[in-house]
């Protein structure tokens, strides 16, 4: 990592899956293991367990922390379907997940939206975990830094900073794949990154960026130990305890 004052941060999303019987184990395992952790753990479940999560946390005390899949960009209204971000925070939410690629993908959201979804979830006091990800078209036509460039641009909201903000870089290519993209790659993508932020930033210093796609108990460490990595977005990996944990366990 390049930045040691960071702590790692492992976010597991869940994406549309987990009922409420998924969730003891996970905290009971999390939590018994506090004292050895070393890093800050998300966890990002679906909408639906959100409550049952917080009102869990709060017993127990937790150090996991809450983050929510997707917020509206507006404040309030009439928008029969939606969540805002007030609405997530209310639930004892600190982060929320912008620019997913299947939320690009599945429900055409451009950076533009993204970017006025980061300023509302950041006046409602919400972490952002802004994605951005070239697909496999733009890595096989050497456009892959380009794609993240405007991504990047487009993506991130007027008053970003380290505090309320964090970049995913997640190569559509490599999520839900058997392989993660490789450490040469992801190297060079965090390295690019972390410059563009450097020249974006106002304060002249770069966000925390973490990886997701295909990271497992097996690939993690090896991850995590790549310069300008700050942390991993797990999905498949993250929906079962056993292996949430031997991510969190092997870093
Ligand atoms: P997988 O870990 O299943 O590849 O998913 C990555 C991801 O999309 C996390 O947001």
């Amino acid at each position: 990592m390049s930045n040691e004052l960071i702590k790692p941060i492992i976010a597991g999303n869940w994406k549309m899956n987990g009922l409420e019987s998924s969730i003891d184990e996970l905290v009971k395992l999390i939590d018994l293991s506090s004292e050895i952790i070393e890093c800050d753990v998300i966890i990002i479940p679906p909408y639906t367990l959100l409550d049952r999560f917080n009102s869990l946390l709060r017993k127990d005390k937790s150090i996991l922390k809450l983050g929510a899949q997707d917020c509206h960009y507006m404040r309030s209204g009439s928008y029969t379907g939606s969540i805002s971000a007030e609405m997530v925070k209310d639930l004892g939410v600190q982060y929320v997940v912008l620019g997913h690629s299947e939320r690009r993908i599945q429900y055409h959201e451009t950076s533009e939206l993204v970017a006025k979804k980061a300023t509302i979830a950041h006046c409602s006091n919400l972490k952002t975990i802004i994605c951005v990800g070239e697909s496999l078209a733009d890595r096989n036509s050497g456009r892959h830094e380009e794609a993240i460039q405007h991504q990047l641009t487009d993506s991130l909201p007027k008053g970003f900073t380290n505090l309320n903000t964090i970049i995913a870089y997640e190569p559509i290519w490599a999520i839900g794949a058997n392989n993660s993209a490789s450490v040469v790659e992801i190297s060079q993508m965090h390295r690019f990154i972390s410059s563009l932020l450097l020249k974006y930033s106002k304060e002249n210093h770069t966000l925390p960026i973490i990886y997701g796609g295909s990271v497992t108990q097996y690939n993690a460490k090896d991850i995590i130990n790549i310069e300008f990595v700050n942390g991993l977005l797990v999905g498949g990996a993250s929906l079962k305890a056993d292996s949430f944990f031997g991510i969190i366990n092997s870093i």
